[in-house]
């Protein structure tokens, strides 16, 4: 393995390398089941425009400090806080980190799976196996959940198995750049297709009347999700990058890698939904509300891919869930790469053991999750639209007022020369310190009641 570095964790290769790394973790079922679904049941464009203010007023200043916590110490999430702070207390952040991942793992493998599995359904469909394709595209079908459950970790632990520049980033560095090129093919078909404007429409003229707490809470939610922020996976990334490299903007890449993906990827389903509506597919609920969540993934694209003809339609369907796929792959690289640093950084297990050891633990609750697939919502509304911001508040928390910007500018100095004349270093410490945290903070307490429970006591 061709590691550069003065420890033996590993190393990114390329500054390249670890953006794709990085972008690949950001990039997945986030992006494309998760946001659209979001932004079709929050009222569109208003969600996209609320969206997109969390990315860059909050997620980026935590990215930048997850980062940098990483690199200074070159530990995992748990060790980072152990190394720049006696206090017992703060590696709790580290272990939540770890915990939000391991939970967030276990689903997102099943989902996955899922994502998998409609590549097969796609092939069998139009080679004329309809029965095969309706049992491969019955999400709540348990023991083919359980199989592909198994597949996806599979392919997970054997990248992680190959290390860091090895595994991870060779593989993301493929899979990144062929992503991006199917999403821009398929975009090209759906925007000259039937329906498609009224889909455009809905998704980027914004209904400021849909803006409200709930919706907030959501989108910083996703802006959490979709960044791969608050559990630490971007403090493990941070561990293995060279003090040569500009964290700011590595950062900055990375977030407009994602924020573009999940555009694009709305640019895609909108307009297709509004395109299946066209060829006579049902796209709202009795409510009248438009079908989210694995609805509109898993049942109004196929219907739209179905109508499609024979060579279209089989380009299309398996491409798109190969890219779906694809881009679940390296984010669950970067799930399972957090708590299998941590056991190699804190218990001195060999990387392969600790990969195997982990993926078979979360694949455990995978197989249960395979079995009563109700359990996902709560969970990823436990362990990410809550546990992350709350990750991200106590991170701001720390680097803020416990590590202290002024260390953190000496770690983001080394591959940052002009940090000290910059824009950057007047603005960074007050989103750090103010804006982000406090933002999370109320948007926590308002989830929960608390600020509607004070504000009626006065
Ligand atoms: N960001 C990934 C996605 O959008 C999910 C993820 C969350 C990955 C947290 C790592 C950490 O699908």
């Amino acid at each position: 393995m061709a590691e550069t570095t003065s420890t033996s964790r590993g190393n990114w290769n390329s500054k390249l390398g670890f953006i794709l790394a990085a972008a690949g973790s950001a990039v997945g079922l986030g992006n494309i089941w998760r946001f659209p679904t979001e932004v079709a049941s929050n009222g569109g464009g208003a969600f996209l425009l609320i969206y997109l203010l969390c990315c860059f007023a909050i997620g980026f200043p935590v990215m930048v400090a997850e980062l940098s916590i990483g690199r200074k110490t070159n530990r995992n999430p748990v060790g980072a806080f152990k190394a720049l702070s006696s206090n017992k207390l703060y590696p709790l952040i580290g272990f939540w980190g770890v915990l939000c991942g391991v939970m967030i793992l276990s689903f997102y493998t099943v989902v996955a799976g899922w994502t998998f599995s409609y590549v097969f359904e796609e092939i069998l469909f139009f080679t004329g196996f309809t029965e095969w394709a309706t049992l491969f595209a019955d999400v709540t079908h348990g023991v083919k959940n359980a199989i592909f459950s198994v597949l996806f970790m599979g392919a997970t632990v054997s990248i992680i198995l190959g290390g860091v520049s090895d595994g991870i980033e060779r593989a993301t560095k493929f899979l990144m750049p062929v992503l991006i090129g199917i999403l821009l093919i398929m975009i090209g078909y759906v925007a000259f297709q039937p329906g498609a404007g009224i889909g455009f429409a809905e998704y980027l003229k914004p209904d400021f009347s849909m803006i409200s707490a709930p919706l907030i809470f959501s989108a910083m939610g996703q802006a959490f999700f979709s960044l791969s922020l608050g559990m630490g996976a971007l403090i493990t990334y941070g561990s293995y990058l060279s003090k040569k490299e500009n964290i700011p903007e590595a950062a900055a890449y990375v977030t407009l890698a994602d924020v573009g993906i999940a555009f694009l990827a709305g640019l895609l389903i909108m307009p297709a939904m509004y395109m299946a509506e066209s060829f006579g597919v049902d796209i709202f609920n009795d409510a009248g509300e438009l079908l989210a969540s694995t609805d509109l993934i898993f049942q109004v694209l196929p219907a739209l891919f179905h109508s499609l003809s024979t060579t279209a339609g089989i380009i299309f369907g398996t491409g798109f869930f190969l890219l779906l796929s694809m881009a679940a792959l390296t984010s669950t690289i970067s799930l399972l790469e957090v708590p299998t640093s941590y056991v190699i950084d804190e218990f001195n297990i060999q990387r392969k053991k600790a990969a195997t050891m982990i993926g078979g633990g979360i694949l455990i609750i995978s197989l249960i999750i395979s079995f009563d697939i109700a359990l996902i919502d709560s969970i990823d509304f436990i362990f990410s639209t809550v546990g992350l911001p709350l990750g991200g508040f106590l991170i701001c928390y720390f680097l803020g007022y416990v590590w202290k910007v002024e260390n953190a500018f000496e770690e983001l100095e080394q591959g940052y020369h002009g940090l000290h004349t910059s824009l950057f270093k007047t603005i960074w410490p007050i989103f750090i310190k103010y804006i982000a945290p406090l933002a999370i903070l109320y948007n926590l307490l308002e989830a929960i009641g608390l600020i509607t429970y004070i504000q009626e006591l006065f």
